[in-house]
């Protein structure tokens, strides 16, 4: 079924809490982004914090997902396994991806981060593809279409000079990890399904410096790279639709003005 699942006011207080967590989980582990650390030893301190508060991580099993978090490094757009001889080195950019369960809700959010500074194309990329997040958000409000969510975002990406990964997109969210509607990150203009107060769903473009076709390595069956071996990047947030407009869930910094 592609029904769209509106909340009612308990489940979003739920589902607030839940994303508050996966928010401040990607703001603790920040500190553990430094040279010679390996992503297996970031997933373990994310997965503490987690269990710490109550919560399951989502993607732990997950399909066989191994892991408690997805960390891509550079070329990895996303689904990268954390491992111990993964070990971060200087000028890396790096992807975490934290969902959470709490008291049976889900919240979904990622971010970047790097190791010592950015190559001058990397933070390009990195800067452009936050703002294709927040192009996205400024697209949430009832009586939108979801097609105008990925039609701003494309537009922006490629006046950019950068592709829009279209094998992997955003989600409903909530009452499980991943629910309808699929939220493409380009898109036609008007297109798709309304947007009406009470839905949640992620927004979590992967924008690539080169072209968008994506590989899944065949050794693991997760692991996505570009296929031209260029750099991804990804923001992600769990949005609400309001009567008004939007609330960013899993937004712990009082970034978004919430409407
Ligand atoms: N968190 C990812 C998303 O944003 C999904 C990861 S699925 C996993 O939808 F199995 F790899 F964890
Ligand atoms: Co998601
Ligand atoms: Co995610």
């Amino acid at each position: 079924m592609s029904i769209i699942i509106i909340k009612n006011p308990e489940q979003i207080e739920g589902i607030r809490k839940s994303s508050k967590l996966a928010g401040k989980i990607l703001l603790y582990a920040e500190q553990f982004v430094k040279e010679g650390v390996s992503t297996e030893y970031i997933d373990d301190k994310i997965e503490e914090y987690i269990r710490d508060h109550g919560a399951i991580p989502a993607p732990l099993h997950y399909h066989g997902f191994p892991k408690s978090s997805c960390i891509s490094l550079n070329e990895t757009v996303c689904h990268g396994i954390p491992a111990k001889d993964t070990i971060l080195k200087n000028h890396d950019i790096v992807n975490i991806d934290v969902t959470t369960i709490l008291d049976g809700y889900y919240g979904d959010t990622s971010r970047m981060y790097s190791v010592g500074e950015m190559s001058i194309i990397a933070k390009k990329l990195v800067v452009a593809t936050k703002k294709c997040l927040d192009i996205g958000i400024g697209q949430c409000s009832p009586g939108n279409y979801f097609g105008n969510i990925g039609y701003h975002i494309a537009n922006f990406a490629h006046s950019k000079g950068f592709s829009v990964v279209y094998e992997f997109t955003g989600h409903g969210t909530g009452l499980e990890f991943h629910e309808p509607p699929q939220v493409d990150h380009i898109a036609g203009r008007n297109s798709g399904k309304i947007m009406k107060p009470g839905m949640i769903f992620t927004i979590e473009p992967m924008i690539n410096q080169g072209k968008a076709k994506v590989t899944v390595d065949n050794h693991d069956g997760w692991t996505a790279r570009t296929k031209d071996n260029k750099l991804s990047a990804q923001f992600e947030h769990t949005i609400l639709i309001t009567e008004t407009g939007y609330d960013v869930l899993t937004d712990v910094s009082g970034e978004y003005n919430n409407s």
